[in-house]
Formats: C-alpha cells, sequence, structure tokens
C-alpha cells in the first residue's frame, strides 16, 4: 500500500473524530439509553466528520466497518476498486449511534465472524484488498486476476527454486516448459483443492 500511494495510485487519509467533537472533554462516546454494557459513539462528532469531508469530495460509498455488515469478499473488492471516493467509518465500542447509520452509512462491511476491538483493523483489511486491485498498484498487473477467489477457485500449489527440496520434487510437469499442460495442471490442482478445503466455494464455481 505505501507503494501504491508513492506512485500517486491511492491516497488514503486519516480523520480522528475527536477533532470534530466539541466542549472541553471532546467526548466522542457516552452511556447508551436504556442502560447496559460499553458506550456508543456519539453522532454528532462522526456527522460534522462526514460533512466536512462531503464538501470535498463526492463519495461513492460510505461504508461502516461492523461485525453486522455484509462479509467482505472478493467480488465486494472488486466492486469497490472501481470507486474513485470511499469514506470508511470505523466502529468502535458498542457502535455507532443508529441514527448516523441510517442518515449516512451505504454499506456495512464485516471481514468475518468476529469481533475486534475497533474498526481499524477491518478498515485497513478493506483498503489493502481493494488498493492492491487497482491498476498499476501490482508489479505484474495480471497477477490479481490469478488470485484465489477470483473465479471462485483457491489458488494452486506454487514452487520455486531449488527443483528438489530435503528430497521432495517439485512436480515434473512444471519443469517441462509445456504451457498448456501446466495450465491444465494448475485448474485441475485448483479444483482439487477448492473441492476438499472449501465446499461452499466449490458448489459456486460448479454453477458458475
Ligand atoms: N468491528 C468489529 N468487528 C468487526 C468485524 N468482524 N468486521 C468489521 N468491523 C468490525
Amino acid at each position: 500500500m505505501q507503494r501504491a500511494q508513492d506512485k500517486g495510485l491511492l491516497e488514503v487519509h486519516l480523520h480522528a473524530l475527536r477533532d470534530y467533537a466539541i466542549g472541553k472533554h471532546r467526548q466522542v462516546d457516552d452511556y447508551p439509553f436504556g442502560g447496559g454494557a460499553g458506550m456508543v459513539m456519539k453522532p454528532e462528532p462522526i456527522a460534522a466528520c462526514i460533512e466536512h469531508l462531503k464538501q470535498q469530495r463526492t463519495y461513492d460509498a460510505v461504508v461502516y466497518t461492523s461485525p453486522d455488515g455484509v462479509r467482505l469478499d472478493q467480488p465486494l473488492c472488486n466492486r469497490l476498486s472501481l470507486y474513485q471516493n470511499v469514506l470508511i467509518l470505523c466502529g468502535h465500542y458498542k457502535g455507532v449511534d443508529e441514527r448516523i447509520r441510517e442518515k449516512y452509512i451505504t454499506l456495512e462491511v464485516s471481514i468475518g465472524d468476529y469481533v475486534l476491538s475497533g474498526g481499524e483493523l477491518a478498515a485497513a483489511v478493506l483498503i489493502d484488498a481493494v488498493g492492491r486491485l487497482l491498476p498499476g498498484v501490482l508489479n505484474d498487473e495480471s497477477s490479481a486476476l490469478t488470485d484465489s477467489f477470483q473465479d471462485h477457485l483457491l489458488a494452486p500449489p506454487v514452487y520455486t527454486r531449488p527443483a528438489v527440496w530435503e528430497g521432495h520434487a517439485v512436480p515434473e510437469v512444471l519443469l517441462s516448459g509445456h504451457e498448456k499442460k501446466i495450465e491444465d495442471w494448475r485448474l485441475e490442482q485448483s479444483m482439487e483443492r477448492t473441492q476438499s478445503r472449501r465446499p461452499d466455494l466449490w458448489e459456486v464455481y460448479q454453477k458458475g
């Protein structure tokens, strides 16, 4: 991601909600109405921040990172990679006041069925997975196309030198120089791997 930013292909700007909070304590969270454990992120600083940012750019999506969101997967990353500007609100504590979600959020994204202590890591995951798809970010541009998941298949095994390591040889076909045979072998390996490790993906592939 650093290289992508250095090349001017990606810009990531961080905004501290506290900078938009008012009062002596610049409070960004408060107790939940109705009681219960944990704090809730107050609406005013978030609204002030989003309104400020919206004056500077048009956002194609305002994303909220939360375990309630749609699961981040490759098709969603592909879609987000076509967007020009994306605003990501990182959830914290027990979450944000529901009215913020209703007013501003266009997409809620979860990176998996587990709870992080904050949405920042989820945002970082999203930025990485989407950022690497931007044209010119990867050294070998075609390599994103052969990633696991791009075609609902896991990637095949890969090998490099030495051809024999601790008595284990690299599959013959990879040394053959026969492009078509190599391609067939890789597809076969991908299919076997997907079938045994990810029966859920395998089903999608077969229907595909
Ligand atoms: N915030 C807390 N847990 C999260 C998750 N699993 N995905 C996205 N944001 C989160």
